[in-house]
């Protein structure tokens, strides 16, 4: 783990800030979007002293650089881009599984991964960090950035995270082969009201330390480099002016020991959307004091903050204080040593990478209804895909790509091999000689080439049917929430169409979250959740429908049965009215956990030791084949005098057993699984009885309970 705090660093911090004028400091706090200025602007603030640029790639970051080096302190820029899922806004680099699809993987190893190869492209770049991982919490599925999260629980997502951060960041980040992470977005973003990007949240201190603030605890443990702050607000104020959630919370309780970057233009936005300043220097002044240490796009700011200390109302030590913190994370990477082309570019999509992302690809697939269509019978000998987002790689792709998001994209053709789902199933099929045919039918978009007809004739004569359905990139992302997730356009049509032939119909979706499909998935013989899974997302589903590939994802996120039912999740609070609709089932149709196997698992013999905390339980696999399984552990506070959440992850274990294999999994608990906070925001463990649950999915009848008392 990188340590951005020690004497050493430190000094040569402060020996830099000393020799540093008003302006070079003010300087250092600016990020610079590169594809929002002129070349000649570019250059003009590298040799300012900006401190970062933002979305610059290859040849472009080696001017630049060339140019912060040549000023009077040399000062190397830092350049950051959004690797979200790979270094996706490089034409030539891997494209894994979205945070979403990953976190369905239940693996801290692949999250790692992921990390690991995504930095070494990164840095192949001459890149130095990428503005990830996303720690906020996908409950309400009608934000569009979803596909972002590692899903709805602080456990799965702190735990995610924090082995995204190692991945990123290793052991030794001046090693051309790591970058900086920044867990983003702090805080409370994924809570906006309504699930609309980037509005107010309903949100108390209390509220945010008890769910939203551990996943980002974990990063900042693990060593993460840099925050991002947050578009939203918290009673009132924004987070960008925060100097309770900024300062005392990050830096005084977590002890953060990085520096914080602003989300896009967000000093500006305190002035223009949130109307809490009159002008960019009031903005200026909020934003600086808060502890926001790096001001992104907000370029204006260089010549606020000049004039706030010129004319004493900001304190300069207060600029002194984020160009230490920034000047610390530069220096503790060893930029200051290697400013210049730290990585090894042949690496960009190579054999090693791309087996990495079909790797997180297949652990991703999650099977959520199966009545014994899967894996494929053998004696099957025609096959019809259908649907356009079985071979629509951008679908497949999802947010965070140079389809999405074209401006650094390099002069290049696409060297990327991938595979759609309709490629792979035609690649499992060959070598059996089984025949495919393939119709679009329609997608989630209307468009003139939509054609029902022919995908049920298409349909016809095919002894087994494999229909793709989902939302494509226009649906979802940074300013595109969605009222209504049901199927959009035709697709819940053209599945019934499809289903009226007698045949047996798979579904598979391909999104970048759940969507309100319930009858769609009750009446497929077998429903799988592909997400966004990347450049091989379409081959690993193809794998599982064959039989290749057993199934092992569990949802990190509940789906929901119907919108009206959003936000929903498991670890909710309880309500004497039991939270029921009179028109809707009160549980989801899937929920968090939840995800089938081709064999079955039991558990039996939960034992807890009251004094040592440890659990442990007998996990069988009972059927006729390897398979893996995750098994969860849940904690629920019998009387509290807060109310506390019906059922809380506190731990999970992915283990793969053998057919017949037994093992006995232990899992060592730690006395702050069962704390609470109080009404002042003390952490405590009320002294009483805790039930412990444990087994396959967040569901009461696939849990074991065993009940303990702690004194
Ligand atoms: C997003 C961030 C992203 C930044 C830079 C913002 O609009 O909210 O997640 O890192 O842009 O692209």
């Amino acid at each position: 783990m990188v340590s951005w705090n020690t004497p050493a660093v430190n000094a040569r911090a402060n020996e830099i800030l000393s020799k540093m004028t008003l302006a070079e400091k003010a300087a250092q706090m600016v990020q610079v979007p590169f594809a929002y200025v002129t070349r000649e602007e570019a250059l003009m603030w590298a040799k300012r002293g900006a401190g970062s640029f933002l979305h610059v790639l290859g040849n472009d970051a080696r001017e630049i650089q060339a140019a912060a080096m040549g000023t009077r302190l040399g000062i190397p820029v830092l350049f950051g881009i959004d690797a979200i899922h790979g270094h996706g806004l490089n034409q030539q680099a891997v494209i894994f599984p979205s945070q979403l699809a990953a976190a369905c993987s239940w693996n801290p190893e692949i999250a790692e991964e992921m990390g690991r190869v995504t930095a070494r492209e990164v840095a192949a770049d001459g890149l130095h960090w990428t503005f990830s991982p996303v720690l906020c919490l996908g409950r309400d599925t009608r934000w569009g950035r979803i596909d972002e999260t590692f899903g709805e629980d602080p456990y799965l997502a702190g735990e995610l995270g924090a082995a995204i951060v190692r991945g990123y960041q290793g052991d030794d980040i001046s090693d051309g082969e790591h970058i900086l992470a920044c867990a983003k977005h702090y805080i409370g973003y994924g809570d906006a009201v309504g699930g609309r990007d980037s509005v107010d949240t309903e949100m108390t201190f209390r509220k945010l330390k008890e769910t939203f603030l551990p996943p980002f605890a974990r990063a900042v443990e693990a060593g993460v480099a840099t925050i991002m702050t947050a578009y939203g607000s918290i009673d009132g104020t924004p987070f960008t002016a925060s100097e309770r959630a900024m300062r005392t919370i990050l830096r005084d309780e977590l002890g953060f020991a990085g520096f914080v970057v602003t989300d896009w233009d967000n000093v500006a936005s305190l002035v223009n959307n949130q109307h809490v300043a009159a002008d960019i220097d009031e903005a200026s002044l909020l934003a600086a004091r808060a502890g926001n240490d790096m001001m992104m796009t907000t370029t204006a700011f260089y010549e606020s903050a000049i004039r706030l200390v010129e004319s004493g109302k900001l304190d300069e030590s207060v600029l002194d204080e984020a160009v230490r913190n920034i000047l610390r994370v530069k220096i503790a990477m060893g930029l200051l040593e290697r400013p210049q082309d730290r990585g090894t570019p042949a690496c960009l999509g190579c054999a090693e990478h791309r087996e990495s992302a079909l790797a997180a690809a297949r652990e991703s697939v999650t099977l959520l209804k199966n009545d014994g269509a899967l894996p494929l019978d053998p004696s099957i000998r025609s096959i019809a895909v259908i649907g356009a987002n079985a071979d629509d790689i951008r679908a497949q792709y999802g947010d965070w790509t140079y389809f999405t998001h074209p401006h650094p994209s390099p002069k290049t053709t696409p060297a990327r091999p991938y595979v759609t789902l309709l490629e792979g199933v035609q690649m499992l099929a060959e070598p059996h000689g089984i025949a495919v045919t393939y119709a679009r039918g329609c997608g989630p978009l209307p468009n003139e080439a939509d054609d029902l007809d022919a995908a049920v004739a298409a349909a016809q004569d095919a002894d087994f049917i494999v229909l793709a359905v989902g939302d494509v990139i226009e649906q979802s992302g940074e300013f595109r929430d969605r009222a209504d997730l049901s199927l959009s356009n035709r697709q819940e049509e053209l599945f019934f169409r499809l289903r009226a032939l007698g045949k047996p119909v798979v579904t598979v979706l391909i999104a970048t979250k759940p969507l309100c499909m319930t009858k769609v998935a009750e009446e497929s013989a077998a429903f799988i959740a592909a997400f966004n899974g990347g450049m091989y997302g379409g081959q690993a589903v193809a794998e599982a429908i064959f039989g290749a590939l057993n199934p092992s994802g569990k949802l990190p996120i509940s789906f929901p049965r119907h919108s009206g039912q959003i936000p929903v999740y498991y670890n909710s609070m309880p309500g004497w009215h039991g939270g029921k609709y009179v028109d809707l089932p009160d549980t989801p149709l899937f929920v968090f956990g939840e995800g089938l196997s081709y064999t079955s698992f039991a558990y039996e013999n939960v034992h807890v030791d009251a004094q040592t905390l440890q659990l442990s339980v007998r996990l069988t696999n009972t059927g006729a084949r390897a398979g893996s399984e995750t098994a969860q552990v849940y904690v629920r506070d019998l009387v509290s005098s807060v109310i506390t959440p019906v059922k809380r992850l506190i731990a999970f274990q992915k283990v793969t057993l053998e057919a017949g294999e037994s093992r006995e999994l232990v899992f060592q608990l730690k006395r702050d699984d069962f704390s609470l906070l109080l009404p002042d925001e003390l952490r405590v463990v009320e002294p009483g009885e805790f039930t412990l649950f444990v087994g396959g999915s967040s569901k009461d009848g696939d849990l074991l309970r065993q009940n303990i008392n702690l004194s």
